[in-house]
Order: C-alpha cells, then sequence, then structure tokens
C-alpha cells in the first residue's frame, strides 16, 4: 500500500448500508455511492491507506435489514480509483460465485483504472443462504480453501507474462489460456484474506501479502503480539513475507464519557438485535449453546460492527490503542464508524496528528 506509514489505516465496511454498526440510530451509515464517494476522496486527502468493501449478497434482517443494501465491490472499487489519487481501494471477491478468468481480467481493469491502486481481498464465503441464492453449494471447509488455492492460481497465471497457458487441476481444466493486458505497470495487485481457521490462515500465508484478524475483544495485548509473530514465523518459514492486519471499530469523542455513552446508545440501547441474532445463529452462537455470560458478550460484541476491537474513547484513548497494535507487530487496522462521513473529520483531526507525533504516521492531509 503507497505510504510508508508504520501504522497503516483503512475505512471498512462502507459499501453496506448501515457499514459495520448493526444498530438502528437514525444516523447511521447509508452505504449510497455520493457517500461512499465523498468518503473516499476525504480519506484520500486524510492520508488514510486503503478502503476495504464487504462481499456481501443477502442482507441480514432485522427492523433495519442490517447490510441489506450493499455495492457490488468491484464496480465500486473501479468508481472510487477513477475519482481518487492515493487510496488503495479493495474489491471483496467470492472465489466460488465467479469463474478465475473473468475475475482476472476485472481485477486487471480496474488496477490500470487505479495505475496499481487495486487490491483484491479474497474470500471463500461460509453463509449458505447467500449461496443458495446463486444455485451454488458452500462446500466444506477444508475444500473451500482447496477451492481457492486453484482458483487464485489461475489469477496468478493470468497476471504473469505467460504468453498462452492451459490449466489442468481438480477444479479446473482450461486450455489455451490467453489474458491481456497484464496488471499495471509490470506489478500485480496487493492480495489479502482474513482466514481465521487454521486451514484459512495457512492459505492466506502461503498466497497472500496480508491476513486480516479480528482481534475480539478481551483477546490481550500479549495473545495479540504472539499471533502477529506466529503467523510472520510462518511465513519466513516459506520464504515469505506476511502483514498482519486488524479490525476495529472506532468511537472517539472529545470526552472519554462522551464516547462511551454514544457506544452505549448505538451498541446496546439501539442495537437491530433481531438481525444480530439473526448472524449468530447463522453461526450457530445461540442461548442454546453458549452460557447466558458469554452468549451476551459476544452478542454486544457482534453489535458493535460485527466483531472487531472496540476504540471507544477521547482520542489520547484511540491513539494509545492504535499504537498499542502497532507496538504488538500489526502492519495496520481497517476501522470503521457508525457514520463514516460524520466522524471521519474529528478522527482525522484529532488522532492522526498524535499517530505523527508518535512516529507510526506522516502528518495527516487536510481535509
Ligand atoms: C477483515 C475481514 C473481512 C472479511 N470480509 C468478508 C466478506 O466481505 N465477505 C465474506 O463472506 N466473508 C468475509 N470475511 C470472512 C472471512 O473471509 C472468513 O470466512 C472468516 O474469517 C472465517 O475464517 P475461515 O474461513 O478460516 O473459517 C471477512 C473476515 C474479516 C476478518
Amino acid at each position: 500500500m503507497g505510504s510508508a506509514n508504520r501504522l497503516k489505516l483503512g475505512l471498512f465496511g462502507a459499501n453496506c448500508s448501515s457499514g459495520r454498526a448493526v444498530t438502528m440510530v437514525p444516523e447511521r451509515w447509508s452505504g449510497s455511492w455520493p457517500d461512499c464517494l465523498q468518503l473516499a476522496q476525504m480519506a484520500d486527502r486524510a492520508g488514510i491507506e486503503f478502503m476495504l468493501p464487504i462481499g456481501r449478497w443477502k442482507g441480514y434482517g432485522g427492523a433495519t435489514d442490517y447490510q441489506g443494501a450493499t455495492l457490488e465491490t468491484m464496480t465500486w472499487a473501479c468508481g472510487l480509483l477513477a475519482k481518487t489519487e492515493r487510496l488503495t481501494v479493495f474489491g471483496t471477491v467470492h472465489a466460488p460465485l465467479i469463474p478465475p478468468l473473468i475475475a482476472a481480467k476485472e481485477f486487471v481493469t480496474a488496477d490500470h483504472i487505479g495505475a496499481g491502486r487495486f487490491g483484491l481481498n479474497l474470500v471463500c464465503g461460509w453463509n449458505e443462504g447467500e449461496f443458495e441464492m446463486f444455485g451454488a453449494t458452500l462446500r466444506d471447509h477444508e475444500a473451500r480453501y482447496a477451492y481457492a488455492q486453484e482458483w487464485l492460481d489461475v489469477v496468478k497465471l493470468a497476471w504473469s507474462p505467460a504468453e498462452d497457458f492451459d490449466f489442468a487441476g481438480a477444479f479446473f481444466n482450461l486450455k489455451g489460456v490467453r489474458a491481456k493486458p497484464k496488471p499495471y505497470a509490470g506489478t500485480r495487485p496487493m492480495i489479502m484474506n482474513a482466514g481465521a481457521s487454521a486451514t484459512g490462515q495457512a492459505f492466506a500465508i502461503r498466497n497472500c501479502d496480508a491476513l486480516f484478524s479480528t482481534i475480539s475483544h478481551g483477546i490481550s495485548f500479549a495473545e495479540t503480539v504472539r499471533h502477529a509473530a506466529k503467523v510472520q514465523a510462518l511465513a519466513r518459514k516459506q520464504g515469505r513475507e506476511i502483514d498482519v492486519y486488524t479490525v476495529g471499530v472506532v468511537t472517539c469523542r472529545p470526552r472519554a464519557r462522551e464516547a462511551a455513552e454514544y457506544y452505549r446508545h448505538c451498541i446496546v440501547e439501539n442495537a437491530d438485535w433481531d438481525a444480530v441474532d439473526s448472524i449468530l445463529a447463522m453461526k450457530n452462537i445461540m442461548p442454546q449453546t453458549h452460557a447466558p455470560d458469554e452468549f451476551r458478550r459476544i452478542r454486544e460484541h457482534q453489535a458493535n460492527g460485527m466483531g472487531g476491537l472496540p476504540l471507544v474513547g477521547d482520542p489520547d484513548m484511540v491513539a494509545r490503542d492504535l499504537t498499542q497494535l502497532a507496538a504488538a507487530g500489526l502492519t495496520g487496522i481497517a476501522v470503521s464508524f457508525v457514520n463514516y462521513l460524520d466522524e471521519l473529520p474529528y478522527f482525522a483531526a484529532e488522532v492522526l496528528p498524535r499517530l505523527a507525533r508518535s512516529g507510526l504516521r506522516e502528518k495527516p492531509g487536510v481535509i
């Protein structure tokens, strides 16, 4: 990603209605194109490194139909890349839902539009209801990653200088493949994956430039350090380097109490609990399967941006938490807000300069 900042920052989930906060508050995120475009241009000026969309095909219901209206991520990325100058914009693509050669060409097209600023978030899928919509079958967990391996091998071959090639695998049998143009200016798009299982993480370590891991509330600083170090050591054993990122939800206000109150207002008092429960049920997390305290903890965590580190407090507190992540060996974090456009200016004005003073980032641009 095009900056030398030690802690890279991105915005996560802006292509979806409600973004990542499962809340009913009226100011929740629209996910509309004009709002996404304004946000991307603001982020670009502030020196934020990337925008990461969510590949979501079916909303989760509830009073808000949480994430019910989503902009398709590849076309979204192309639009934003055309209208920004520095940002990396990811497309989030479900490998099993699109043939790899069509996908490879879409990626190259986006990469040319952005002059090398396109990134790929490869996902294998987990939500059966989404797959049924396509008439597709969600493979068992291990097979999902075996399929994704071949799929990505084909994409990388299509990007390579190879002129014509054949591919014979367990899932694809392709003859006389020709794919031009190649990615922008002899580079290739950055590839990330967010596998959480051992198989998913091994896939990322083998194939990707970055692994995004959710560090849930309660996981200690020491565990975070261990996780990042373990992933990086496993990559080095294969002669590779991998960056480790995480995901967070920012509620930053001038006073810590205000931040805590707003968090409570959005995420507890006005959470869209029906949507939360429907998401959790898809993951088999229910009162019948979990102890009451544990169920309550996970439920609240899920309401706050579908999981992810809650960064709640005044600018000093939020900057301190972010500084700790960098010290733990993380390369960066993708954050969300209840309303990105309303809240990014304050974050950029107050938190980014503190990170610059800690030496983690360049001084932010004026938005
Ligand atoms: C940062 C991040 C982004 C993700 N984006 C998506 C997405 O857009 N669409 C999706 O279906 N799954 C998404 N996932 C889910 C992961 O791709 C993956 O399925 C999940 O972490 C479970 O890991 P596993 O496949 O190793 O079991 C995301 C997860 C994280 C942490």
